[in-house]
């Protein structure tokens, strides 16, 4: 099929290359073939030449012809019938109708396994996924990390990978500390009572805001030096009152454990809800709290110290010392992908003022206080995922503001000598919400949860408006519409673009949508309905296919090497892209074609109908995004 041609192509590229008598050593996973569908260019296009040509000292043009010389006389794989050069390129043109039965069978065969389980070898993947902080409610930019994470993990394993999807609760640090005191203080029982995360929210805004409120004072009226004195001393109080909390907390104390409890318990109660909403699950919850109570910080700490990777500092302090140098020497086994932004982040360094009064910038595990911090926690977890799991991959679903801490995280890592784990940012852009378009009563936060109740009330005025769903149906079918909207438009631009998201503009059945693609899908299903039985895949003719039944064929048949470029790149967007081309490419087959009114390609029709809608299916689901059978 076409993902294992273009696995035969480049090998066959590597072996053309030697014989053709350039002699570089070329790393396989180098070998660029790129799937273009182009009458001209053919089917696979191959840049290799251009990287040959500056070595060889000659024209790309001149490496090409010599390289599709070799892999002619080699043979070409099953399934290519020529191979031509335009402008450097190498250009592979497959036998398209030679693919069909083929495409087909193994898609009706293989059913939802189809295009999956492709990679030779599985690694064991930790993946940080959702982590909120508790005590405050989901927001927008936690429903882009919720959907994304659970796209890419979904295409994860569906390769052959076996993914922990780790949902890394924020639950621990001295702003807990700072909410007990405020909440021992100054909470109000009922409020907790009725809305708990509300009230939480509330008083964490208050703690947070008696920062800013000298500085607020000082603009607006002249204050004197007294009143000024008695406004920093009140601050003061509440801040020391927050860091002994927190070390109660640290010390095991019942009364700030049984406080802590509560709070984690009401937000876990709270996120789950919106999880459930949106059908995603995860494998363990091992908040950041975890690591700090069984231990695991102080392994970590032990072992930097022991080691001499790490220094002691003001206090108690304890930090890795993070040189310009040692973003050059992480040694990240998938260097490729991490080199150009650890070269940023050097530059930044060598320029930054924190260089002043030495020449490294310090990593902090360990405060001067004693106290342990958000990097410490993340050691440790890198520390108990090999220990524990034998992690060949630890992954981080975190927005990118977080780049630079994680440059900085994996240089500690390597620092301390976790080589061998691939540590991978999967950082994605700013969600924000066309203006006005929702109330921002709680202080600017958008809730997970008004996203979604705002979606589910404009899809069910489109369910309305069609009137063909049965009233008990109504919500059902809404609901479905609602989350293939809110799931498309997270995952639809590449992660590290910031997006806006129009909820209104994005309920519809047009224009480029999760519910368009879902739409191409029902029809598909409506056509078989139609028809008495299909046929199997074996008992057609693949010699009725015309032009654009075979276009769709070919569609189908580039589904695996989607797959493979989204794990490439840890993103959804290139499946999401691929299932609205395919959604495109089908409307434009029944448009064009008969299908159940066919005379000569009936059969084989309904067989790539019932192909397609497989595709959409698990495409679709990898998405999370449901089916429609009817609409
Ligand atoms: N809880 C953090 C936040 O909301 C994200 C945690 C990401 N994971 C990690 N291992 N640092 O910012």
């Amino acid at each position: 099929m076409l993902y294992q041609l273009r696995q035969d192509l480049i090998t066959g590229l590597r072996d053309a290359t030697a014989d053709a008598g350039y002699d570089y050593e070329i790393d396989i996973s180098d070998i660029e073939v790129e799937d273009v569908t182009d009458e001209e260019k053919g089917e696979f296009s191959s840049p290799l030449s251009f990287s040959i040509a500056a070595d060889a000292g000659e024209p790309p043009v001149a490496v090409a012809e010599s390289i599709a010389d070799a892999h002619r006389a080699n043979g070409l794989p099953d399934g290519i019938e020529t191979v031509t050069v335009e402008g450097g390129h190498i250009n592979y043109h497959a036998d398209r109708s030679a693919l069909a039965n083929e495409t087909l069978s193994a898609i009706l065969e293989d059913g939802t396994e189809y295009g999956t389980r492709t990679v030779t070898e599985s690694d064991t993947i930790l993946a940080d996924v959702s982590s909120p902080n508790i005590a405050k409610p989901l927001h927008v930019g936690h429903l882009r990390n919720t959907i994304l994470s659970d796209a890419v993990m979904n295409v994860l394993e569906a390769r052959g990978h076996d993914v922990t999807r780790d949902n890394h609760l924020g639950d621990w640090g001295v702003q807990f500390g700072n909410l007990m005191h405020e909440y021992t203080e100054f909470g109000n029982e009922s409020d907790f009572e009725s809305d708990p995360i509300e009230h939480l929210l509330e008083l964490y805004q208050q703690f947070e805001q008696r920062d800013s409120m000298l500085e607020d004072l000082e603009e607006n009226e002249p204050v004197t030096d007294r009143f000024k004195e008695s406004v920093e001393e009140e601050r003061e109080y509440h801040t020391e009152s927050g860091k002994e909390w927190f070390a109660r907390l640290e010390q095991d104390d019942e009364q700030a454990v049984d406080l802590w409890e509560t709070f984690r318990e009401v937000s876990i109660d709270r996120f789950e809800e919106t999880y459930a909403d949106l059908g995603v699950d995860f494998d363990i919850w091992m908040g950041e709290s975890f690591y700090a109570r069984e231990g695991w910080n102080d392994v970590v700490i032990e072992k930097a110290l022991e080691n001499d990777v790490a220094m002691r500092g003001e206090g108690e302090a304890v930090y890795i010392p993070i040189y310009p140098d040692d973003y050059e020497n992480v040694g990240d086994p998938n260097a490729a992908d991490v080199d150009p932004s650890l070269d940023r982040a050097r530059e930044m360094l060598e320029e930054s003022d924190d260089l002043e009064d030495a020449d490294f910038e310090p990593f902090y595990i360990v405060k001067s206080d004693g106290s342990t911090l958000y990097g410490t926690r993340d050691l440790a977890t890198i520390e108990y995922r090999l220990q524990e799991y034998d992690a060949d991959q630890s992954v981080y679903v975190v927005a990118n503001e977080q780049d630079r801490y994680f440059q900085q995280l994996f240089v500690a890592a390597r620092k301390m000598g976790y080589d061998d784990i691939k540590l991978k940012h999967i950082d994605y852009g700013l969600i924000s919400l066309p203006e006005g378009s929702m109330s921002t009563r709680k202080g600017q936060i958008i809730t997970a949860r008004e996203v979604l109740d705002r979606a589910r009330d404009r899809a069910r005025d489109i369910v309305e408006e069609k009137g063909r769903s049965a009233e008990g149906e109504i919500q059902t079918v809404a609901n479905k519409i609602a989350l293939a909207t809110v799931k498309y438009e997270m995952v639809a631009s590449k992660r590290a673009r910031d997006i806006t998201f129009d909820i209104d503009e994005s309920v519809s059945l047009e224009g480029d949508t999760g519910p368009y693609v879902q739409y191409a899908a029902t029809r598909g299903y409506s056509i078989l309905d139609g028809a008495d039985a299909v046929p199997a895949a074996d008992q057609i003719d693949p010699s009725n296919f015309n032009e654009t039944d075979v276009e769709l064929l070919y569609e189908l048949a580039r589904y695996p090497i989607v797959l493979e470029r989204c794990e490439e790149r840890y993103d959804a967007a290139p499946l999401a892209h691929y299932l609205l081309e395919l959604a495109h490419v089908f409307n434009s087959f029944y448009h064009k074609n008969q299908v159940l009114e066919a005379e000569t390609a009936r059969d084989e029709r309904l067989v790539l109908t019932e192909a397609t809608t497989q595709v959409f299916e698990n495409g679709l689901d990898l998405l999370g995004i449901d089916v429609l059978e009817q609409m």
